[in-house]
């Protein structure tokens, strides 16, 4: 668990000092993704990176496990962090495998260890490591070399993996498949992922938890079916834009629907649907079963055991609200600030040995 307790950061001094964090508070529980979105210069990427103190903490406290991360060792602290950026920063003159296996190699694994590793990596993130182990970087398409930047990450099993803006780079389509694969992965590796994005669809997405800034603040932070059903202010209403109103349905799982509930009176007396799906899916699923007995369905969870129930009432509440709700339109497209390939890459280098 990473947590942030009235964090602050402020750059330069005198009547120069910019409030870039400004007191926010919030946590990120293990093998959950927590997106953090805003505008450019809101604040999102200077608060990533005071969790593995590539920017020192001016006020507040972030603590790993309860570990206060100013008293640990940099070093053991980045080591377990891994950390993924634009373009993946990758090394031009390191193969693939070794660009996974340096991690490893600072941690003085044998080399038959460490190519044993990435290849396991490379299958994982869905690159046939005997067509690409052996290559460089410049060989492998845009979204290629972002799998390998996520392979990187996992390398040393850290339990963290901190992404800023990891998809940012690629085509739209290549984008959506590599959000969906990260979907995928997450599933398997099941690490704790703090998730930097400015686009309000990757973070409906990705994120377990989305915690929305402005200007240095958290203006939201709930899950994606919280912003859209109960924005706290217009400024969220804003940001998430129109085109969402209808979409909230989308994004709402059946399992925050449900009430607990027990005496489960059997298959052959009652419906159950899984909890993984959304409030679409589950009115798709409801119109096509045969008449479900009762004035509700049960939930079941992953394991696929019936412990929630859902009235019909509430159902169609939660479908009316979601295509009730109103938001202003918002014309202002965030824009994302490119950063120079060389420098991203001097930034990996030092956030993996620090200098
Ligand atoms: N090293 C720095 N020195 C001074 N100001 C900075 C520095 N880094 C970031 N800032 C400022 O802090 C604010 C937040 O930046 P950043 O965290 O990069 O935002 P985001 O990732 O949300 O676009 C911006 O106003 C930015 O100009
Ligand atoms: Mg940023």
């Amino acid at each position: 668990m990473i947590t942030l307790e009235h964090v602050s950061k402020i750059f330069g001094s005198g009547d120069q000092q910019v409030r870039a964090v400004n007191d926010i508070s919030f946590e990120v529980p293990d093998g959950e993704i927590c997106v953090l979105i805003g505008p450019s210069g809101s604040g999102k990427t200077t608060t990533m990176r005071m969790i593995n103190r590539l920017e020192g903490i001016s006020e507040g406290t972030i603590s790993i496990d309860g570990r206060d991360v100013t008293q640990m060792n940099v070093v053991e602290l980045r080591r377990n962090i891994g950390y993924v950026i634009q373009q993946g920063g990758l090394f031009p003159h390191f193969t693939v495998a070794d660009n996974v296996g340096i991690v490893p190699r600072l941690l003085g694994w044998p080399k038959t260890r460490r190519r044993a590793r990435a290849e396991e990596l490379l299958e994982l993130v869905g690159l046939d490591p005997k067509l690409h182990a052996d290559r460089y970087p410049r060989q492998l398409s845009g979204g290629q070399q972002q799998r390998v930047g996520v392979a990187r990450a996992l390398a040393a099993d850290a339990n963290i993996i901190l992404m800023d803006e990891p998809f940012g780079a690629v085509d739209p389509i290549t984008r959506n498949q590599l959000q969906r694969w990260l979907r995928q992965i997450q599933a398997e590796v099941q690490k704790t992922i703090v998730f930097v994005t400015h686009d309000i669809n990757e973070a409906f997405l990705l994120g377990d938890r989305v915690v929305l800034m402005n200007n240095g603040a958290v203006e939201q932070n709930g899950s994606p079916a919280d912003l859209l059903r109960t924005p706290a202010s217009d400024f969220v209403r804003e940001f998430i834009g129109d085109e969402f109103a209808l979409q909230a349905l989308e994004y709402t799982y059946i399992r925050e629907l449900a009430q607990p509930k027990q005496d489960f009176p059997g298959d052959d007396e009652a419906l159950v649907i899984p909890g993984s799906l959304t409030v679409t899916e589950a009115s798709w699923e409801l119109t096509h079963t045969d008449e479900p007995a009762g004035d509700g369905f049960w939930v079941a969870n992953d394991e696929g055991d019936p412990e929630g129930y859902v009235s019909y009432h509430d159902f169609a509440t939660a479908l009316s609200e979601g295509v009730a709700t109103e938001y202003t339109p918002d014309d202002d497209v965030p824009e994302d600030d490119v950063t120079d390939t060389d420098e991203q890459r001097e930034e990996v280098a030092g956030a993996i040995h620090p200098r």
